[in-house]
């Protein structure tokens, strides 16, 4: 079996900027008590403070104002902003991004929550997508397959020892995933139509995009994992990247905003 190597996660640098060729995947726990991730309400627009009102649990409310806390808060160190100034975008299928007179050239995010993670791609390129998922016990992965993957996929799931499918599958799945997310087209793109590479034996890479295998070399994709048992991929147009991983703390609001301003 192929290796699957820890994922190498970095310190945040004093400095955030986008690189040529670089992506950058950041993690930060969601961990956060009700009380601190109060505090970030006031980075929050109106329109995600409606979204926050919604949730029913606590703990999700929570979880979806620290995300959106992290993601203004990392947003801002790349664009010299203050969290509460980033203004958001949404795509005809709900991907958000930045409205163009506030970036200066290429500049792409997308994020994903799995468990008590987010993590968050970015990259310059629009065109960025990523996925986690937490594990998963118990899953009837052949069934799933079935209504899920294509048929190549499916079988590559079938060929493989019971005790590999859980997690071959959700590595499936987060490729899949992340290659819906990168276009932003969600579920318009059938699942069927693309397919990836299952098995633990094969590097992550698209495999064939309606059954054409030289439209595929023109993905780039990668796994990780935010901590040990999750699966992640990042996935990407074009071949050369290289994926830097790096961590990132939700500390008090006050020394994020200087951190944001700072030039
Ligand atoms: C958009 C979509 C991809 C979100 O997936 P999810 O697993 O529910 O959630 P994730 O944590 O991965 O990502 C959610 C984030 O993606 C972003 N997002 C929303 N719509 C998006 C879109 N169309 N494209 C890319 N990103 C999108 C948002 O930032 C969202 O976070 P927010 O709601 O806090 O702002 C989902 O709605 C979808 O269409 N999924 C495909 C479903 C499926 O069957 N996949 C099977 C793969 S085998």
């Amino acid at each position: 079996m192929m290796r699957r190597n820890k994922t190498d996660w970095k310190p945040c640098p004093d400095r955030i900027r986008t690189i040529q060729g670089e992506v950058h995947v950041w993690r930060c726990p969601l961990g956060l008590s009700a009380k601190r991730a109060g505090g970030w309400l006031r980075v929050l627009s109106s329109d995600e403070l409606i979204r926050a009102g919604r949730f029913v649990y606590k703990k999700d409310r929570v979880q979806f104002i620290v995300a959106r806390a992290f993601l203004r808060v990392l947003l801002g160190r790349y664009l010299h902003r203050l969290p509460g100034a980033i203004r958001f975008t949404y795509g005809e299928n709900g991907k958000p991004g930045l409205p163009a007179h506030t970036i200066h050239g290429p500049f792409g995010f997308n994020i994903a929550h799995a468990g008590d993670w987010i993590v968050c791609a970015v990259a310059p390129s629009s065109q960025i997508g990523v996925d986690i998922e937490c594990p998963r016990r118990g899953l009837d992965v052949l069934s799933l397959g079935d209504s899920f993957l294509s048929d190549g996929e499916q079988e590559a799931l079938r060929s493989l020892p019971v005790g590999e499918r859980i997690t071959s599958f959700l590595a499936c799945w987060t490729r899949k995933e992340a290659y819906l997310k990168s276009m932003g087209k969600g579920l318009q793109v059938p699942l069927d139509s693309f397919q990836v590479s299952v098995r633990p034996s094969e590097r992550p890479r698209m495999v064939a995009i309606d059954g054409n295998q030289d439209r595929a070399e023109h993905w780039f994709m990668e796994e990780f994992a935010p901590t040990q048992g999750y699966a992640g991929a990042v996935v990407a147009p074009g071949r050369n990247w290289k994926v830097v991983y790096r961590d990132f703390a939700l500390e008090s609001r006050a020394s994020h905003e200087k951190m944001s301003v700072k030039a």
